[in-house]
């Protein structure tokens, strides 16, 4: 009988934690591209090159690179206003299109990781939820 109690809390045990395993990088990069999809391309397009002084290039984009958590609050909060984009001014409005942290987190992940960018930086969903509005001001 007691063997039985064993295998029952191993199965218990590897079933929980495959539910609250966090994603690897990759599985959110690959969640990421869908969100990406939805969210982002009708304005960035599907190279992340935008459209020249109208919707900022995320591909080898300086400003989505320089500061991290100050994109992730664009994203989280919106961004309006000038910025500078390689060299280029913008002057337009994003709104926040109404992700959760983790699709941040995802989306965020794909687009530091695709075109050509590269990072190290591993966007989770409790980095995002950390990020405050003030970042931007
Ligand atoms: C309706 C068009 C639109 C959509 C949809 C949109 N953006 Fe933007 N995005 C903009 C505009 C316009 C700016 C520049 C705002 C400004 O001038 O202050 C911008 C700026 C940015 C920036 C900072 C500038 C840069 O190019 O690095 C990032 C990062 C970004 N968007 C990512 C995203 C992501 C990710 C999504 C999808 C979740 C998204 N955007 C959806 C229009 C859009």
């Amino acid at each position: 009988m007691k063997i039985f109690t064993v295998i029952y809390f191993i199965i218990i045990g590897l079933l929980s934690f495959h539910l609250f395993q966090e994603k690897t990088k990759a599985e959110s990069i690959e969640a990421g591209a869908e969100i990406y999809q939805d969210f982002c391309v009708q304005c960035h397009l599907t190279n992340g090159k935008g459209v020249s002084g109208v919707f900022p290039p995320l591909q080898a984009s300086d400003y989505l690179l320089a500061n991290i958590d100050r994109s992730i609050a664009g994203i989280k909060y919106g961004l309006k206003g000038k910025i500078v984009v390689n060299d280029e001014e913008y002057d337009g409005v994003m709104n926040n299109q109404g992700l959760d942290n983790e699709e941040i987190a995802d989306v965020m992940n794909y687009i530091l990781n695709q075109w050509g960018n590269k990072s190290d930086s591993f966007v989770t969903s409790e980095a995002v939820d950390q990020i405050q509005k003030s970042i931007l001001e």
